[in-house]
């Protein structure tokens, strides 16, 4: 496995291979981005993670400064799942002079749930993941469905620039009581760990609600806020969308079972967690 800090030697080790399946992280791996590589390394290529912790992403007053750093770990797990490529840059290489050029994401898209919490998020995002294709070049790339907004905002870019990458979805990895897989679960204490499972329990119970026949969705949705406020928890929001817009659905789409995603973030202590279900 190469590990290579600067564009110039990843294009130098990735010359006169066949297209590349790629993975963006920003490190501090755990078995939800492995999923993720081996998923890569079915999609043929050579396989190459990114590992950057893209500032262009974070408010002043989000966890940029103390987001985990774990660049040895990371390789060592990389190197046990396959993966043929690290690359680590640092900010200067990355962004070498002020990134003033940015990749604007669609507003219907961007500026609702969390980009209504994080504004300038997806514009973070768009910008360092068009730079890392640039940079990449692969044939394939690989987003998780644990953020299921930023993959389907990287989806529409892709199809917008006519980049010619396609686009694979990978599954989002839970733990054994249903917690889905982050790297922000870090920051939980113990006690805040064994609470922090409420978060996909309440959308597990939203999803049954309505697989029961439940039209009234508001209602499903006031009752799951109310248990996470009641168990400790800041939602930012908790709501059923459509999956293919991320739009809330018209009477007619529940009779017509459009497919649809409940979507939620909150807060449990000083953590933010996302999660979501599709249905
Ligand atoms: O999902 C993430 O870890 C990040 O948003 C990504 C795609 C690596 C861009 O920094």
């Amino acid at each position: 496995m190469h590990v290579v800090h600067t564009i110039a030697a990843l294009r130098e080790v990735l010359a006169g291979t066949p297209g590349a399946s790629f993975v963006p992280t920003m490190g501090n791996l755990h078995d939800g981005h492995l999923a993720l590589v081996r998923l890569a390394k079915r999609q043929g290529g050579p396989v190459v993670v990114s590992v950057f912790v893209n500032r262009l992403q974070f408010a002043p007053h989000e966890d940029f400064e103390r987001y985990p750093r774990t660049l040895e770990r990371d390789c060592e797990l990389l190197r046990q799942v396959g993966c043929n490529v690290v690359f680590a840059p640092d900010e200067r290489e990355l962004y070498p002079t002020p990134q003033r050029y940015t990749m604007q994401p669609d507003p219907d898209l961007a500026d609702i749930l969390e980009g209504q919490f994080r504004p300038g998020f997806f514009t973070g995002v768009c910008t360092v993941v068009a730079k890392l294709f640039q940079c990449v070049q692969p044939r394939v790339a690989v987003f998780g469905k644990k953020d299921y907004q930023q993959l389907m905002i990287v989806r529409r870019m892709v199809e917008q620039f006519a980049m010619p990458i396609t686009i694979v979805a990978g599954e989002t990895e839970r733990s054994h009581n249903g917690l889905a897989l982050s790297s922000r679960n870090a920051y939980l204490s113990s006690d805040e760990q064994a609470r922090a499972v409420q978060l996909s329990a309440c959308l597990r119970e939203v999803r049954a609600g309505l697989a029961a026949g439940v039209v009234a969705i508001d209602a499903l949705e006031a009752q799951a806020l109310q248990r996470l406020r009641q168990g400790g928890w800041l939602p930012d929001y908790l709501t059923v969308r459509r999956q293919h817009d991320l739009l809330p659905p018209l009477a007619g789409d529940l009779g017509a079972s459009v497919p649809l995603v409940v979507l939620a973030a909150a807060r449990l202590g000083q953590t933010r967690l996302i999660d979501n279900l599709e249905f």
